[in-house]
């Protein structure tokens, strides 16, 4: 079986269209919602990370507002940022960039974001009503990964996934959304990790992979059940000479073996990544029309 692509940019493209008209509504209402994105140093992936939010934010009507910080910013420093952006009725979403530099307490910092402008949805209070099923903010990552099923038909309802990766970002909110009782959820779901035994023995199992370990070719072939869903969430740099840059991107998947397996698979870049991205404009867009309620 060759897999067929699951095009994030294509499903992406679709749902930032949708948002583009609601960004106009709400223009009309006298409400341009407005997205703070905070740097801390000079990281690669992260400048063009928080590059792209900024792009996107742009060009679909959202008023993006930059604060990039040098990487020696107190912790206090940032704080007060954030306190200010809080407090800033243009600013509906606060986006911090993580990782932080080593001396600033990340918890503190994502503690400090006003609960209703965290778009990320990294807040405990976020994370929390997650878990328990309460309206919420969506992480971005997980829910832009929920959509590419969905939009994908792929059937959640008693599926078997495997989620490689526990990361607070990625690997841990996916797995509690995915077992939620609901249309976006009921699966039965398995998340591997650094310590377990025998990972082969239950990606083999999964009718849906879900790789985010941050390691390229941690899913290889003889891993992977015929028809397996897999979407990939690593972006790994890879020294590359034939490249200008100098590397390519590519993700955890051994992609170009797996895809002669599977029935569909997310390729890096262009699957997850643009995924990511839109539904951080999702959340932002909610934000602001929560305020026309309130
Ligand atoms: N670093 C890697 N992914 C993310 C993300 O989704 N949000 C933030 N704030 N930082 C990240």
């Amino acid at each position: 079986m060759t897999a067929q692509i699951i095009d994030g940019k294509q499903v992406a493209a679709e749902m930032r269209a949708e948002l583009k008209e609601k960004v106009a509504k709400l223009k009309t209402q006298n409400i341009v919602p407005g997205l703070a994105v905070v740097l801390v140093g000079e990281d690669p992936a992260s400048q063009s990370y928080v590059t792209a939010k900024e792009k996107a934010c742009e060009e679909i009507g959202i008023y993006s507002n930059d604060n990039r910080l040098p990487a020696e910013t107190s912790e206090e420093d940032l704080l007060a940022l954030v306190d200010k952006l809080n407090k800033d009725p243009k600013i509906h979403g606060i986006l911090v960039q993580l990782p932080l530099p080593k001396h600033i307490n990340e918890d503190k910092v994502l503690l400090a974001i006003d609960p209703a402008k965290d778009v990320d949805g990294f807040h405990p209070a976020n994370v929390g009503k997650m878990v328990v099923g309460q309206d919420a903010f969506l992480p971005c990552t997980p829910h832009g990964i929920i959509q590419l099923l969905i939009r994908s038909k792929v059937k959640l309802e008693g599926a078997e996934v495997v989620i490689v990766g526990r990361s607070n970002i990625v690997g841990k909110p996916i797995a509690n959304m995915l077992i939620q009782k609901a249309p976006t959820g009921n699966a039965t779901v398995t998340v591997c990790h650094t310590r377990t035994k025998n990972m082969a023995e239950h990606v083999k199992r999964a009718d849906i992979i879900i790789a985010a370990a941050g390691r390229p070719n941690t899913i290889t072939a003889d891993m992977v059940k015929d028809g397996a869903v897999v979407i990939d969430v690593g972006v790994n740099r890879v020294e590359d000479a034939t490249k200008k840059r100098g590397y390519r991107l590519v993700g955890d998947v051994d992609f170009e073996a797996v895809k002669e397996k599977a029935s569909l698979i997310t390729p890096v870049p262009g699957g997850v990544g643009p995924m990511t991205i839109t539904m951080l404009l999702y959340n932002t867009v909610r934000s602001a029309e929560k305020t026309l309620n309130s």
